[in-house]
């Protein structure tokens, strides 16, 4: 398999590195703006929607449903996609977004199809530009003349060279991470509007990409070029979908295809970088991991089972705001090795794991990923190594795959003691010597299950296991902020390393993604400003 093999050949080793340039080239660095010139731009109201809806109602429901408006939409975006701050040290100035991304390299892009229009959203301008009009019939389906519609789509891009310029041959996978997180941040953004959001299996990537126009070649010229990635309708729907809807181009795709192509389009994409390195192994998994659609794959959609364990709200205040949550996300540079995190606060962020509640509606696998734990300060908890299992059922398979030694001895219900055991300089060592991941309250890596599902569903499944790490690490992100604290994705670990530790052996499980969550240092060199000039200032 293809992406097996990409898998293998961009593992970090410690006396090895995955294949990349090592050394960045200053001066390809890729604009992290992607603009249609020529588009036009539709500003997006400053005014926020939502401030007061409680953080736990992200999770727990009962948002009164927002109107779809172009205000309420471009709300989602400033809460998922948008700017959340600019940061400055010394000559150099430089953009954070609400969703992370590796490097703060942002190779997702977002798009709206809605009210006859494929809308690229431009996050420095706060804007939506205007790709495309068509006839409008099909989205209109659901709302009567005059009434706001019930739904739209949102749909997401990569433009992998911006990863592929720093990172080389690993890039792919730090593509589909950040989709992951750019998934969930839609998600629960969509939440708090009092929306659902669900991925949409009927679309192939190619329809994707030929709603989006990302297929135009002559709109790109020697633009870099957008790879689709996932289309979701969101609005006021049941989780379950959008019953007797013929026309709204949720399960017909081709119908809403036909109609784009149709339109009028407008606009030039820009060019990002001035020269560009050629990765050939990330065009062959790129291609490879193509999702065909529903028809070609079969009845291999397994759907998860919906609330099968909503999260406890815990004993959190309700005063704290989703809103300002969600806009204080960043990633903490480094941890203060004296914080402690409480156990119940801790037991609860695993709770937020378990599939049902959002954003985990977004998607329609059950769960593949599960947890590799290094608990290094978490009161009433023994540090040491521990499995978190987000299903039940994995429990004899992961202690039949891993070492006999394991002591398997039960925490709470799908937590394990494995090691009871000091693991901060493990986990430093293994995330590539990176001392957030040994001076927080925790640290973890994340198994997935590979081979399988691979071979069950096809190659395509490789991006959603990816996809599925990076919604761990938003909610993640998420309630670090919540409990005071911060946390860090960690792409950089090496592969086999953390395989070996347990035991782990061939291409059953392998490890997708590190991540780690302490008390935050802030770093005082840097001044700091808010995402946009029209809102206050930001920490
Ligand atoms: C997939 C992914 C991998 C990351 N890997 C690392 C890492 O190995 N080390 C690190 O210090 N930060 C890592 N980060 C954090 C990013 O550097 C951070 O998200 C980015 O600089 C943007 O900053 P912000 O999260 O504060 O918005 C990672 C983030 C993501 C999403």
């Amino acid at each position: 398999m293809i992406a097996v093999r990409y898998h293998d050949s961009t593992k970090h080793h410690f006396n090895r590195f995955a294949r990349s340039l090592g050394y960045l080239d200053w001066a390809t660095q890729p604009n992290p703006f992607r603009r249609y010139e020529g588009a036009p731009l539709r500003a997006l109201s400053h005014e926020p929607l939502a401030g007061d809806v409680p953080y736990e109602a992200l999770f727990t429901g009962g948002v009164p449903a927002q109107p779809i408006t172009e205000h309420s939409i471009g709300e989602l975006l400033r809460c998922s996609m948008g700017l959340s701050a600019w940061k400055q040290y010394g000559q150099s100035r430089w953009a954070l977004r609400v969703n992370p991304s590796s490097g703060n390299l942002h190779p997702t892009e977002a798009w709206i199809v809605h009210d006859g229009r494929v809308l690229h959203y431009a996050p420095r301008e706060h804007a939506l530009e205007e790709r495309c009009v068509f006839s409008s019939r099909t989205q209109r389906v659901g709302a009567a003349e005059g009434q706001s519609p019930d739904h739209f789509l949102v749909a997401l891009t990569s433009i992998i060279w911006r990863e592929a310029w720093k990172y080389g041959e690993r890039a792919f996978r730090y593509c589909q991470h950040d989709a992951g997180h750019a998934i969930g941040a839609l998600r629960l953004s969509a939440a708090m509007l009092g929306w659902t959001l669900r991925l949409l299996p009927e679309w192939s990537d190619a329809q994707i990409a030929a709603l989006l126009g990302v297929d135009r070649d002559a709109d790109f010229g020697d633009a870099e070029r957008e790879e689709a990635e996932c289309i979701a309708v969101v609005g006021r729907l049941a989780p379950s979908g959008v019953e007797g809807d013929p026309g709204s181009g949720i399960r017909d795709p081709e119908g809403l295809v036909g109609a784009a192509r149709g339109g009028s389009w407008f606009g030039r994409a820009n060019r990002l970088s001035s020269d560009h390195v050629d990765w050939p192994i990330i065009d062959e998994v790129t291609e490879a991991t193509r999702y065909p659609g529903i028809g070609d794959q079969g009845s291999g959609i397994k759907k998860a089972e919906p609330g099968s364990r909503i999260p406890d709200p815990g004993s959190r205040p309700e005063t704290l705001s989703a809103r300002d949550i969600i806009i204080q996300r960043r990633s903490a540079l480094s941890f203060d090795p004296s914080g402690y995190l409480q156990r119940d606060a801790f037991l609860s962020m695993l709770d937020r794991l378990q599939p049902g509640a959002p954003p985990w509606d977004a998607i329609d696998w059950p769960p593949n990923v599960h947890l590799l734990l290094f608990v290094h300060r978490v009161e009433n908890l023994t540090p040491g190594i521990y499995a978190c299992l987000r299903d039940p059922a994995v429990l004899d398979e992961w202690k039949a795959a891993m070492r006999p030694e394991l002591l398997w001895e039960a925490a709470t219900p799908g937590l394990f003691l494995l090691v009871p055991i000091d693991a901060g300089r493990i986990a430093n060592r293994l995330s590539c010597d990176q001392d957030i991941a040994e001076d927080g309250f925790f640290g973890l890596a994340m198994i997935a299950r590979l081979e399988q599902p691979l071979r069950d569903r096809g190659e395509w499944f490789y991006r959603r296991l990816f996809w599925e790490c990076g919604l761990i690490g938003q909610v993640l992100y998420l309630e670090a902020e919540a409990a005071g604290g911060r946390a860090t994705g960690i792409g950089c670990y090496y592969d086999d390393p953390v395989h070996d530790l347990v035991g782990l052996s061939g291409h059953a499980w392998q490890s997708l993604y590190h991540f780690s969550m302490g008390l935050p240092v802030e770093d005082t060199r840097l001044t700091s400003e808010p995402g946009y000039l029209w809102e206050g200032r930001t920490r």
